[in-house]
Order: structure tokens, then C-alpha cells, then sequence
């Protein structure tokens, strides 16, 4: 190709086919109330490319019932999803067949082993002839190094160890879209640090979306991500190019934590934490705040805490206008 097109026109070629990646999940003004009244979400839009990427919000913020929907368990009221060519909402069985899903909360049977666990949801999964479901089973279980521990019970198995199961169970039928639900909470350290270089290493091959609470979740691993809060997109980011955007306009400084109060009704405080007995408080502001603040490297967290404060609100960074640029 390279000898046939001049560089431009590869480059409109490559463009365009990135455009039309059957693998891109897009998410369009999904709306969905419970019986009970509550908006869960509010008409969510979001460009899922393939990779990693994290939807991050607190408790209650929407996270598990976009990605039931997501999953086909559950039907928004309005709004389309589409996966590559495949409607989502309506072509439910063949989504089934190309979507991995590690709910939050799951169920084992803590009496079987991880081996006999896995190789009966292969034959549910279709996968009958013998030779090929033990080399399936095996496979999954070494990626996701549970190899040694295949004959233990799952009843004695750790959080950890469990997360790392679900996620062998999800990724039968080789999912071209997998989706795990808040699969950090809980673990320890160690285990979190495993789990999610497991994930890194699934995100070079299909769409992975990951749904936490914990920023660092999104900032290790994640290439794209949109922040959720009370069933509203509050911001669909690049996570470098968020920090980036904050460059000189967060600034820190240690107080008395009697004066938080005063000092958040002078300055856009976004965050409060505690260090050695005292408070360290992150403000927004896009010029010197004055009154003892300094300057301060902004993270992650302050994209997070910025947006969920409202001091930081720019327009979606829609793929479509990313494109445009290149
Ligand atoms: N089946 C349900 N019936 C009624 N309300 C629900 C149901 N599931 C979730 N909710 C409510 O919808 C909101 C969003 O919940 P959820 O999607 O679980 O958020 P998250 O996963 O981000 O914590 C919460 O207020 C929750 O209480
Ligand atoms: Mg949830």
C-alpha cells in the first residue's frame, strides 16, 4: 500500500477504516428509570474504542446498570447501542456469543474446583468435543494464573483468586467485548496489582471496559475513560490529555481541619485528605489563589475530584472531534 498511495491518502485510508472499526461500541442517549423512580441514567453517550477503558464514579452513580445493559440483562428505555455492525438491544443472542461479563457480585460453588467449574460453563459456552475443551480450559486457567491452584475448591480461594476466576469464565468464546464490573473492590494490594495486569493484557485484543470507583484503577491501565455521577456522563476524557488540561491550575495546602469550612468558601476546594493529623486540601483555580497555596503536579484524582465538583467541566472530548484533528 505504501508504494501505491501517497502518504495522505494512506493516511485518509487508515483514518477511515479506524472510523469504521467493527470493534468500536457506541452509546447513544441511554436512558433508564427503575419502578422505584430512580433515574439510574440519564442519557449516557459514549465512543467505546477497542483497549481499556474505565468508567469511574462512587456508589450509586449509574456503573452497574449501564453495564447490565451493556451485557443485554437489562433494557434501558430509550437510546441505542451498537456494537461494530451488531445492535446490541436487539441482536442480543449475537452479542451473547462475543461478550465476556464479570458482574460485581457473583456466586461460586465453593464446593467444585476451578478445573471442573470452567470446564462445565465450556460446555454450556458450546465448546462439546473433549480434546478441545481441556486445551480451552488450560489455556485460561495458566492466563490467568490459577494454573497450580486448578484442584482447590473455590470455597478456599481468595478474593483475588475468585476476581481471576470470573474473569476465566468471562473470557470463554474469546469475547471480542468484555466487561467487568468493579472487579478491584475488595482485593488486597497484591491481588489488585495482578488483577489488573491481567486486564492490561486482554485490553491489546478486544474492547475492555472496567467500571470503579478507584481512580488508580483508571490511571494504571486505562487508555480512555469517562467519569459517571448520578446517571450523567460528566466528562468522556484521554486520561493524559485530563491531566494535562489541569496543568497549573491546581494548588495545594496544609491546614487545621476547623478551617476547612472557611477555606472552602473562599476557594474551589476539590479535595480534602488527611496527612499526619492535619488536612491537605487541593484547590482549583486557574490562576494564584493566594493564602498560602503552591502549585502542585495535578493526577488523576484532581481530573476526578475537579469534575465531580463541577470546577471542571470542558466539553466532551467526543472521538468523533479527536479524529478531526489528526
Ligand atoms: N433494580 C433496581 N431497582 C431500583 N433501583 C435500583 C436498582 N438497581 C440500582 N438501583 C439504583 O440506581 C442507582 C444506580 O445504581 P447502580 O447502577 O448500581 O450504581 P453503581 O454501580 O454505580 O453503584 C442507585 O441509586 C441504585 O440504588
Ligand atoms: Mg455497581
Amino acid at each position: 500500500m505504501s508504494i501505491c498511495f501517497p502518504k495522505l491518502v494512506e493516511a485518509a485510508i487508515l483514518t477511515s477504516l479506524l472510523a469504521y472499526s467493527p470493534m468500536e461500541l457506541r452509546i447513544r442517549n441511554i436512558t433508564k428509570t427503575y419502578a422505584n423512580g430512580v433515574k439510574a441514567l440519564s442519557n449516557v453517550n459514549l465512543t467505546i474504542p477497542a483497549g481499556m477503558y474505565g468508567l469511574l464514579g462512587p456508589n450509586g452513580a449509574g456503573k452497574s446498570t449501564l453495564m447490565r445493559t451493556l451485557a443485554t440483562l437489562q433494557e434501558p428505555d430509550e437510546g441505542t447501542i451498537t456494537l461494530g455492525n451488531l445492535d446490541v438491544l436487539n441482536q442480543k443472542a449475537e452479542v451473547r456469543q462475543t461478550l465476556g461479563y464479570l458482574p460485581q457480585e457473583f456466586g461460586v460453588y465453593p464446593k467444585v474446583s476451578a478445573e471442573e467449574l470452567l470446564d462445565y460453563f465450556a460446555v454450556l459456552k458450546g465448546i462439546t468435543r473433549r480434546a478441545l475443551r481441556r486445551e480451552v480450559v488450560e489455556s485460561l486457567l495458566r492466563q490467568t494464573n490459577l494454573w497450580e491452584v486448578r484442584r482447590q475448591r473455590l470455597g478456599g480461594y481468595s478474593g483475588g483468586m475468585r476476581q481471576r476466576f470470573g474473569v476465566a469464565v468471562a473470557l470463554l468464546g474469546n469475547p471480542k467485548l468484555l466487561i467487568v464490573d468493579e472487579p478491584t473492590a475488595g482485593l488486597d494490594p497484591a491481588e489488585r496489582v495482578r488483577f489488573l495486569n491481567l486486564l492490561s493484557e486482554l485490553g491489546e485484543s478486544s474492547v475492555v471496559i472496567l467500571s470503579t470507583h478507584i481512580v488508580a484503577d483508571v490511571s494504571e491501565l486505562c487508555t480512555h475513560m469517562a467519569i459517571i455521577n448520578q446517571g450523567k456522563i460528566l466528562l468522556e476524557a484521554d486520561p493524559l490529555r485530563a491531566v494535562a488540561s489541569l496543568q497549573g491550575k491546581i494548588w495545594r495546602k496544609l491546614i487545621d481541619k476547623h478551617a476547612l469550612a472557611s477555606q472552602s468558601a473562599e476557594h474551589k476546594i476539590i479535595s480534602a485528605k488527611l496527612l499526619s493529623g492535619r488536612t491537605l486540601v487541593h484547590a482549583y483555580s486557574p490562576e494564584n489563589p493566594g493564602g498560602g497555596f503552591e502549585p502542585v503536579e495535578p493526577d488523576l484524582e484532581d481530573v476526578y475530584f475537579s469534575t465531580m465538583t463541577g470546577h471542571y467541566a470542558p466539553a466532551q472530548q467526543q472521538p468523533e472531534r479527536e479524529e478531526a484533528n489528526v
